[in-house]
């Protein structure tokens, strides 16, 4: 493990095996909530929470003491206190990570917040292609029971909690939390509006705490170690580490957990290794789809929830994708929008039809039929998106194509003026040319075009018809002499 990388939320990941309770025992596990249940009040121990500056790992960066102060102060005959494990980003694993290799952290932090919030129940919604993580987490949850961390009388204490799980069926907005509430209750995974919040009106309409697996997997280690010390560890405002799922052109790929703070250019270079091939970095995608593309200038951006706001992304839950110049930014604002398309639920007209009209204007400009219009109609459609739509998909489903506007916006104008594509990614934007000084006349890529647009006598250097080619790229891929290539 690098020295730049800190593990709290996955200390105990590849450590322990979390099969076995008294493993995570060992490691100081169900000790927290011993503390909280024997020795502080709910508002004693949701004070040290919130003064450990601890905020949301699911994406919004929400403050998890004070959402649990809000759901504490409803009065309500039951409450419920919800773990989010959905992880619907494309690419992303940290919860996955959490749940298959330390589930205990997870429960043990779903009980201190059912006492802190004044709940009895708990309900895990998690995706069902998760069968390792569900499986570990149906025997940890066994093993609770056993030991009496989970059922009635807890710890010899007065307080009752119990934990079900809910299966998702892998749908992106089932993560939002109004749908997946929706969901858990057998209805559509559609959101409502806010407010009312989960924390005042909930699952069976009853205030309901929700937070992510990560959010959960660092509570007790705040309570063992004390909020002095979570909240020396990061930026002023965001405080503790942060999990990424690293992917892309770089040479390691995988899990990494790092204090808030560091820079991009310190996971790229030190952490994930450089660039695979020593390419030149491009651009680095955090946020998912409701995040943005971030270039050379922001390598050296501390990455905290606001300086990655204000850089034109976001936080997320932490899908890291690193790119170089073999990477065409339209297509990857075109492949995001693909995604919001595939996945918004349909219920608001703004998200449903807008997004679809976005990416159909992408593919336009991708296929050299696009115009400079069309880019003021990309700006503008966003913004209407970002403003109209009911939730937090369809209001950050237009970030992607923004922040590859502001960045990358020569990109975008050498697609349309000049019907380029310097990354050659954009097939209909390529010619294919036979280099005479190579070719030696083989006939290989004749006898492999499918329209017959290749002509030349054998032993003589061929001749590909613009006009009669259709890009397949077929003859370029069976050339063994390399004679073919793409302006
Ligand atoms: C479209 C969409 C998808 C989301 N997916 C997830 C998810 O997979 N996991 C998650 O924890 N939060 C997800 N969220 C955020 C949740 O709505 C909610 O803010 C979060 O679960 C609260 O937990 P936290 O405060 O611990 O972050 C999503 C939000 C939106 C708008
Ligand atoms: S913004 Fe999109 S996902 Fe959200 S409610 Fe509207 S249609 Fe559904
Ligand atoms: S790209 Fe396809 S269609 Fe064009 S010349 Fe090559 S094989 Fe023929």
């Amino acid at each position: 493990m690098s020295q730049k990388q800190l593990r709290i939320a996955l200390r105990n990941c590849g450590v322990i095996n979390p099969e076995k309770i008294e493993d995570y025992l060992a490691r100081d596990g169900y000790q927290a909530l011993g503390t909280v249940l024997t020795t502080l009040s709910p508002e004693a121990a949701i004070e040290i929470i919130k003064k450990s500056g601890l905020r949301g790992r699911g994406g919004g960066g929400f403050s998890t003491g004070l959402k649990w102060e809000i759901t504490r102060k409803v009065k309500a005959d039951q409450k419920y206190v919800v773990c989010n494990a959905d992880e619907g980003d494309p690419g992303a694993f940290m919860d996955r990570s959490v749940l298959e290799g330390d589930p205990h952290s997870v429960i043990e932090a779903m009980a201190i917040n059912a006492y802190c919030t004044g709940a009895n129940k708990g309900l895990v919604y998690i995706r069902a292609e998760y069968p390792m993580a569900i499986d570990r987490l149906l025997t940890a949850l066994k093993h609770a029971k056993e030991y009496g961390f989970l059922g009635e009388n807890i710890l010899g204490t007065d307080f009752d909690f119990d934990i079900e799980i809910r299966y998702g069926a892998g749908a992106f907005v089932c993560g939002e939390e109004t749908a997946l509430i929706h969901s858990m209750e057998g209805l559509r995974g559609e959101p409502t509006v806010k407010p009312p919040f989960p924390s005042e009106s909930g699952y069976q309409g009853k205030p309901t705490n929700v937070n992510n697996v990560e959010t959960y997997a660092n509570i007790p280690v705040i309570i063992n170690k004390g909020w002095e010390w979570f909240s020396r560890i990061g930026t002023e405002k965001s405080k503790g580490t942060k999990v990424f799922a690293l992917a892309g052109k770089i040479n390691n790929v995988g899990l990494i957990e790092v204090p808030m703070g560091t820079t991009l250019r310190e996971v790229i270079y030190d952490i994930g290794g450089g660039m695979q091939d020593g390419a030149e970095f491009k651009a680095v995608q955090t946020g998912g789809p409701s995040g943005g593309c971030l270039t050379t200038k922001h390598l050296d951006t501390p990455i905290d929830y606001d300086n990655l706001l204000e850089a034109g992304s976001m936080m997320g839950s932490g899908g890291m994708i690193v790119m170089d110049s073999n990477n065409c930014m339209v297509s990857i604002a075109k492949f995001y929008l693909e995604f919001t398309v595939e996945e918004s639920c349909g219920k608001c007209s703004p998200c449903r039809i807008g997004n679809k009209r976005l990416y159909e204007l992408l593919e336009k400009i991708t296929q050299g039929n696009g115009t400079m219009e069309d880019l003021d109609k990309l700006r503008n459609l966003s913004s209407v998106i970002k403003d109209t739509s009911l939730c937090g998909l369809g209001q950050t489903s237009p970030n992607p194509v923004l922040s590859t506007m502001e960045n990358f916006y020569e990109e975008y104008l050498e697609h349309v003026t000049f019907k380029k594509c310097r990354s050659s990614i954009c097939k209909s934007l390529m010619t294919y040319i036979v280099d005479e000084e190579k070719c030696i006349g083989c006939t290989l890529c004749a006898r492999n075009c499918p329209v017959n647009a290749i002509t030349g006598e054998r032993k003589q250097a061929h001749y590909i018809d613009p006009e009669k080619c259709i890009k397949c790229g077929a003859c370029m891929e069976k050339c063994k002499f390399s004679a073919i290539f793409t302006n």
